[in-house]
């Protein structure tokens, strides 16, 4: 009986851990890696996490995606096609394409800016 209990309990542990590992992945986000990569690429000449600047700030740009689920596909196709973007003061330009060393790091900085 004793043995039959712990074996449930460590099949259900085990299913708990199964259906716990993709949402706590999706969840982690390394903030320092996301502000590194932001910085290096100068984002910050026209984006601030709160503030307008040439661009919008990314608590807006996290607002305009919240809930929806091609967020992440969006961002990664605006972040490497560098489609034309209108600038705040009216100008146009073509936006900054972002140089990363993988996909994970340019999704790393995505989460965070949707997180904000
Ligand atoms: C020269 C200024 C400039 C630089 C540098 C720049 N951006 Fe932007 N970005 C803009 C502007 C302007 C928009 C607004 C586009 C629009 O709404 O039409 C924008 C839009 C965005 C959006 C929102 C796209 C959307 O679909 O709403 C994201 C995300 C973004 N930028 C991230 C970045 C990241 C990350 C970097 C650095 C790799 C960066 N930007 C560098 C000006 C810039």
């Amino acid at each position: 009986m004793k043995r039959t209990l712990y074996i449930t309990a460590c099949l259900l542990s085990g299913a708990a851990l199964l259906i716990a590992t993709p949402a706590a992945r999706a969840a982690t986000v390394d903030v320092e890696a996301a502000k590194t990569l932001f910085d290096d690429n100068e984002c910050s000449k026209c984006h601030s996490v709160d503030k307008t600047k040439k661009g919008p700030s990314l608590k807006k740009i996290a607002q305009k995606y919240k809930g929806k689920a091609d967020a992440e596909a969006a961002l990664l196709k605006h972040l490497k096609s560098g489609a034309k973007v209108k600038l705040e003061d009216g100008s146009q330009e073509d936006h900054k394409i972002i140089e990363a060393k993988d996909e994970g790091q340019i999704k790393n900085l995505i989460h965070w800016m949707l997180s904000l």
